[in-house]
């Protein structure tokens, strides 16, 4: 049991497409599209140079000649047929890697993680410093991490339907020893007056879901999930996460929870947490690395992305 220390096996498992296809009947409907090496290389290449596929999706007058020489513009014909079909099928996506989404570079677009351009799509991709994360570094903080014995999984690009979410409904749910051991609202930002006048049924719905639709089903018995509750009654199961740093702990701390693991449950669950005032919110930590590494530490100019865009030309 993985209680005290995160194992390279519990973030494995929490990879999308492992969690996904347990948990199909209860989450949303998600393309796997497989990327190869090429495709890596190209998102951790320093830089925006997007794919030759955007400049043509962007600009109808766009023609070959309007590439400078020295430019190698990628072309990633299969990814972009991939991404084109689920674009067919669900109008909207919502992208993301093998674990994580790239909230961080939301402020990059207009339509933020709204996505129905391969442009918005691999704009996307490249600005952000999560998908670098899942690239490089996805296991590092496990007890047992060690270079040569990372487990063999393949990346891939994860498009799921778009849907209208309420952050007000989205809670992030601790599970120890196979039980829920505490709730806490998603959004930590910001106060909802909603949630203390919700809090029972919030909880019971949260409760039930759980022990009828993922208790047993999945092989780690601590982990941790994010639910959408659109209304009373019904819930949905948004991503699943590794019990452990790697995972924000909101408005608990990894130390409480881990002892929480230990303790005698309580025979009634009562532990969720909100914030109960209006001036009780907390910092976002997305919004501390709001622009790409690169060019928080002045090794990149910023008006690169502009230029992209406007002129046809890579940056
Ligand atoms: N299909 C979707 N359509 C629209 N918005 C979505 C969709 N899936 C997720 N979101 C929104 O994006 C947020 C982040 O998604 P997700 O939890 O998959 O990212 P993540 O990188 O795993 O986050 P974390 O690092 O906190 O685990 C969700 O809280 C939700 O508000
Ligand atoms: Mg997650």
């Amino acid at each position: 049991m993985s209680v005290s220390h995160m194992l390279m096996n519990d973030v494995l498992k929490c990879a999308f497409s492992n969690w996904y296809s347990i948990f199909q009947d209860v989450t949303i409907e998600s393309d796997i599209i497989k990327l190869n090496p090429e495709v890596k290389s190209w998102l951790l290449a320093d830089g925006i140079i997007l794919p030759k596929a955007c400049f043509h999706e962007m600009d109808s007058n766009f023609s070959e000649d309007d590439i400078e020489e020295d430019v190698d513009v990628p072309e990633f014909p299969e990814l972009e047929a991939s991404i084109r079909q689920s674009i067919r099928k669900y109008r909207f996506v919502f992208p993301k890697l093998n674990w994580s989404a790239c909230e961080d570079a939301k402020w990059i677009q207009a339509c933020g993680t709204k996505c129905n351009t391969l442009s918005e799509i691999f704009l996307l991709l490249k600005s952000s410093d999560k998908v670098v994360h899942d690239l490089t570094e996805a296991y590092k903080q496990c007890t047992d991490y060690s270079a040569e014995s990372v487990p063999e999984l393949e990346y891939s690009l994860v498009l799921r339907k778009w849907e209208n979410i309420n952050p007000s409904m989205e809670f992030r749910c601790f599970v120890g020893r196979n039980e829920v051991i505490g709730i806490s609202q998603r959004d930590v930002r910001s106060y909802f007056s909603h949630l203390h006048r919700d809090k029972d049924q919030i909880i019971s719905d949260i409760l039930d879901f759980f022990r009828s639709r993922i208790r047993e089903r999945f092989s780690l018995d601590c982990f941790v999930l994010d639910l959408y509750r659109p209304a009373s009654g019904s819930v949905v199961l948004i991503d699943v996460n590794p019990f452990g740093e790697t995972t924000d702990s909101l408005l608990f701390d990894w130390d409480e929870l881990r002892s929480k693991v230990h303790a005698p449950l309580p025979p009634v669950f009562r532990d969720f947490r909100f914030i109960e005032e209006q001036f009780g919110v907390q910092p976002n930590r997305l919004e501390m690395n709001s622009l790409p590494l690169d060019v928080f530490n002045g090794n990149l100019d910023p008006s690169i992305f502009q230029s992209n865009f406007s002129n046809g030309n890579s940056g």
